[in-house]
């Protein structure tokens, strides 16, 4: 394979051609945080965490590093403002649905502490669990449902029953990969938004309404 070369934050790095720009700024010393880039499972582009600034001819933009190969002659910034801005805004509204996310990455990212109501955690939607479980465990027992903000994990119940018990307490199952742990409360919730009469949503708490303005204000000032 090739090498490309790249500049992260000023210093020139060289990695192979497919390297994606999240791994080439580790390498490079940079810290990107994460948060449904899980090693060992494909990227999904879900949380949008690891967003890092591109610049290539004068013009900039706003990436998922964690999905973006590299490309020979970019610049990539990965603290720049704009990429502050869009952190804070990202985890402002994870914060909204999950209140134990990590506060040292609140408090670095200037998250402000007032706007959202403290509640329990809610599904964040990264697919961890979606992934794991057919990425990993080869058994497709979850999925995705529904559209915007409708969208859920859902949790097939014939398959479910046949291999979640041989599953649910070991080492591999999808529980111990939640980040919110939120999987585990919302199990066999009926779905409402999946047609699919053998569908049955775990996590349905994606909903937070009581938070739903300043979600608002937080994507108005991103
Ligand atoms: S517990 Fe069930 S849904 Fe979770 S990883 Fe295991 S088989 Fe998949
Ligand atoms: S249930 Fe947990 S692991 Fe699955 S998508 Fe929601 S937050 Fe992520
Ligand atoms: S870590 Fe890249 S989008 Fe979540």
């Amino acid at each position: 394979m090739s090498d490309i070369t790249l500049k992260i934050n000023g210093t020139e790095v060289t990695v192979e051609a497919g390297t994606m720009v999240l791994d080439a700024a580790r390498k490079a010393g940079a810290e990107i945080p994460t948060l449904c880039n899980l090693e060992g499972l494909e990227p999904f582009g879900a949380c949008r965490l690891c967003v890092v600034e591109i610049v290539r001819g004068g013009r900039s933009r706003i990436v998922a590093s964690c999905l973006y190969p590299v490309e020979n002659g970019i610049d990539v910034l990965t603290e720049s403002e704009k990429v502050v801005r869009y952190r804070r805004t990202i985890l402002e509204l994870l914060k909204a649905r999950w209140p134990l996310i990590d506060k040292k990455l609140l408090e670095k990212y200037g998250v402000p502490a007032d706007r959202m109501v403290p509640r329990d955690n809610f599904c964040i939607m990264c697919g961890i669990c979606v992934r794991h479980c057919s990425e990993r465990r080869k058994e497709n027992v979850l999925g995705f449902v529904g559209r915007g903000i409708e969208r859920q994990v859902v949790s097939y119940t014939v398959r479910a029953k046949k291999v979640c018990p041989e599953c649910f307490d070991k080492e591999l199952s999808c529980l111990r990969f939640c980040p919110t742990g939120v999987i585990v409360n919302d199990c066999a919730t009926v779905c409402p938004a999946s047609r699919d009469e053998e569908a049955f949503a775990k996590p349905v708490r994606v909903r937070d309404d009581d938070n739903a303005a300043a979600v608002k204000k937080s994507l108005g000032d991103a």
